[in-house]
């Protein structure tokens, strides 16, 4: 076995950590301690930089060059091959489904597509203007006062039911979202149609008695949706495991991943690209923003990743999913100052430097505005397809035996003990 010797200048004593996948146990280092009385050395990793949470075979990426496979199958493949469907099964089981079951797996979802009216009735409580990613976070919140079920989670059984359930129903709480900020009523889902076809439905159909989904419209959103699908340990997929290992049921513990996904710099900034694109305004514009970017004014939304080092794969995909897009909807005037802030920015030094690449929220906001969607509602369909991924994830730390409540260590920084005395408590509250 590979070791790390690791000697204590403080007290001269060696230590063989061993080492298994590249990584040494956080835990081997309590045994390095001065004395009896000491706790033993831990390791400070803010933000998890360096820090391997758990044991996954669902998602794999190299982001120094770009890959992203889901279950070992490369991401352009998946892509260009599959259905958003028969991806989340990949996900979900580890294997493609045969025609069968995929047929099978599509009808048990469209079992699900339904929302409790009283559901229904809970979301038109929402302010007129209510942000779509506030109402999709509560609402998925309260389906967990629908189904108490939910709380057994070492229940096979009942772990599955909520998976299809979850999977069914966010497309139709987003759509609930997008129609109450237009004062729209809700249409029901239409189990006729594919899964994105059915979104599209739930979002766009108005008097027609069967709405028709374009074809390559459809075909575009099931792409995005295969694209979103999981991401490995991202910050909402770390905060819907740190939240299942307490054994919440998996509503709450989504609802805490998509509240994580919602922040500007996570899922939120497809969003905050648009509102850029905005702000520039016009392509004669862009050198002077990328200026102010690089005097640390503020970042350039969509650039960038905590992993991927280079291009990100996913956003390669998106680009040729976009001139798909634009040959139904007309481009959006936005895609050339897109492209300006691309070709300057991977030619600036202060980027090429930091490795700074576009990243999947660079030009999936550029595609739904496309399509018809307002910038507020981008994270939302983001938060729709991650379902899957969130799912798969939570199942995998429910079933790993090595897994525990999360929770971590902290380094105290505050005053040594202290007693409350008279003169003290004159003085309290002076510095409120
Ligand atoms: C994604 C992100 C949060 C990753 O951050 P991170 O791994 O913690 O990277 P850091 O914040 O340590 O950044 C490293 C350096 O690059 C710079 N940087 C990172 N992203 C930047 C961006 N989008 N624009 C300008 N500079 C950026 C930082 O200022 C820092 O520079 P410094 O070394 O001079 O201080 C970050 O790149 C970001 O904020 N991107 C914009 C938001 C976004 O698109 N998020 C979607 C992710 S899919």
């Amino acid at each position: 076995m590979d070791t790390l010797q690791v000697i204590d200048s403080r007290t001269g004593a060696s230590y063989q950590i061993p080492i298994t996948d590249g990584t040494i146990r956080a835990m081997d280092f309590r045994a390095i301690r001065t004395g009896p009385d000491d706790f033993g050395l831990m390791v400070y990793d803010p933000a998890f930089t360096n820090t391997a949470s758990c044991r996954s075979a669902i998602t794999y990426i190299d982001g120094d060059v770009g890959i992203l496979r889901y279950r070992g199958y490369p991401i352009e493949e998946l892509a260009e091959h599959c259905t958003f469907l028969d991806v989340a099964y990949l996900i979900l089981t580890g294997e493609l489904p045969s025609p069968g079951e995929s047929g099978e797996w599509r009808n048990r979802i469209n079992r699900h597509t339904m929302i409790h009216e009283n559901l229904k009735k809970f979301m038109e409580g929402f302010r007129p203007d209510a942000h779509p990613m506030g109402m999709f976070v509560s609402s998925v919140a309260a389906l967990s006062t629908f189904y108490p079920d939910a709380r057994d989670v070492h229940s096979g059984a009942s772990r599955q039911l909520q998976i299809l359930r979850l999977i069914g129903k966010v497309p139709t709480i987003a759509a609930y979202a997008y129609r109450h900020n237009l004062g729209l009523p809700y249409v029901y889902p239409d189990n006729r149609l594919s899964y994105t076809e059915n979104f599209m439905n739930m979002l766009w159909r108005t008097a027609e008695p069967r709405y028709e989904p374009d074809p390559v419209l459809a075909r575009a959103l099931d792409v995005l949706f295969i694209l979103h699908a999981d991401h490995e340990q991202n910050c909402g997929t770390n905060a819907m495991r740190a939240v299942g290992s307490a054994q919440t049921d998996p509503y709450l513990s989504l609802s805490a991943a998509a509240a994580a996904l919602a922040g500007p710099l996570h899922g939120g900034a497809n969003e905050e690209v648009l509102r850029m694109l905005d702000e520039i305004g016009h392509v004669k514009n862009v050198p002077a923003y990328v200026e102010t970017v690089k005097a640390g004014k503020h970042r350039l939304m969509g650039f960038g990743h905590r992993v991927y080092k280079n291009y990100d794969p996913r956003a390669e995909i998106i680009k040729r999913t976009a001139e798909q897009v634009f040959a139904v909807t007309g481009a959006n005037a936005k895609l050339e100052i897109a492209l300006e802030l691309e070709r300057i920015a991977l030619s600036d030094e202060y980027f090429i430097k930091r490795k700074l690449y576009p990243n999947v929220d660079f030009y999936s906001g550029i595609i739904y505005q496309a399509m018809g969607f307002d910038p507020a509602i981008f994270t939302v369909l983001f938060a729709i397809p991650r379902t899957v991924g969130w799912l798969a994830q939570w199942q995998e730390m429910i079933q790993d035996p090595e897994q525990k409540i999360a929770r971590p260590r902290q380094i105290f920084t505050g005053p040594a003990v202290r007693h409350i005395g008279v003169e003290s408590l004159k003085t309290a509250g002076a510095g409120i």
